[in-house]
């Protein structure tokens, strides 16, 4: 299927919105046996363009270095090497442009529900009529209008995702970061809020980074899928998904299993794209973009 294997190339009006530059991330571990450390490479050369208003997804194995590529860019830990930009800025630490869903919800536990989804509007001095529409709004979202006044120990491990994606998504932020935020869900309340993240995408175009262990999810949101090997942790492989939206009703087609199928196949083999994949006599529906020869 040679039509699929495309050079690599911006989109057509297409603006870099983050920009990764050879990044590396060491990290000093204790040897095993006896004193001294080890330097454990994490990330080598990793080298990524995301667009502005582009959905994109991380795709890899567990360890390769997923959350810790978000915690980079959300600014929380140093880099070892090379750069990440934001509208050409290097970035330096957490700031007001980016908000996160992290892997592990982090929400505060002196706050209740109301005031943790309003925090973020708290810092910026929104004016509390306008903070409470805006919390009353996204709690509605994420179906805890009951529960606006409970404390982060009283709710499930669920809901206290939801109240996180919340507070990220009413602090609307230009781009927004979010590490496996619906991992924890079931798997109606997981769709609902899928929908309900790529609606608020679309109206707001900001530029979403999301890492997700579920091919199913990668390729039901994104605009390109990213895929990780570890080992270091490095990019093997950019996939263009080029399924028409709106995706609802998507994920029985053809097209979508196909694409869903390559996913798999790069996650097996880690060197990505080395295994010639099946033709699935489908359309054109995913462009493969060599990450090697992407910048
Ligand atoms: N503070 C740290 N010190 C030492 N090693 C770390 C530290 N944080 C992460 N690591 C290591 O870096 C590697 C990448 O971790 P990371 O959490 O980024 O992986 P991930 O791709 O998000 O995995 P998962 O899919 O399981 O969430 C792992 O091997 C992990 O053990
Ligand atoms: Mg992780």
């Amino acid at each position: 299927m040679d039509s699929l294997i495309a050079p690599p190339a911006t989109p057509e009006g297409a603006v870099t919105k983050i920009e990764f530059r050879n990044i590396q991330k060491v990290y000093r571990v204790k040897k095993e046996n006896g004193g001294g450390y080890d330097d454990f490479v994490v990330l080598k050369d990793f080298n990524l363009d995301v667009y502005a208003g582009e959905f994109l997804t991380l795709v890899g194995p567990s360890g390769c270095g997923k959350s810790t590529l978000l915690d980079l860019l959300a600014g929380l830990i140093p880099l070892s090497g090379g750069e990440i930009r934001i509208d050409g800025r290097i970035i330096d630490g957490p700031a007001m442009d980016r908000g996160f869903v992290m892997q592990a919800y982090a929400l505060f536990p002196w706050l209740n529900v109301q005031a943790n989804v309003e925090f973020g509007l708290t810092i910026k001095k929104v004016p509390k009529k306008e903070r409470r529409a805006i919390s009353g709004h996204f709690l509605e979202l994420v179906g805890l209008t009951a529960f606006a006044n409970r404390y982060p120990h009283e709710l499930s491990g669920g809901m206290k995702q939801r109240v996180a994606i919340a507070r990220a998504l009413a602090f609307d932020p230009e781009v927004l970061l979010m590490d496996e935020p619906f991992a924890a869900l079931d798997a109606q309340t997981r769709e609902t809020l899928q929908d309900e993240l790529l609606d608020l995408w679309e109206k707001t175009g900001k530029t979403v980074v999301f890492v997700t262990h579920s091919i199913d999810e990668a390729v039901y949101l994104a605009d390109r899928i990213a895929v990780l090997a570890s080992n270091p942790g490095r990019l093997i492989e950019l996939v263009n998904i080029k399924l028409s939206r709106p995706r609802q009703g998507s994920r029985g087609s053809a097209e979508f299993g196909w694409i869903r199928h390559k996913i798999w196949r790069y996650l097996q083999n880690d060197e990505g794209g080395q295994e010639p994949i099946p033709e699935l006599g489908v359309p054109n529906v995913a462009e493969v973009i060599d990450s090697r020869a992407a910048l």
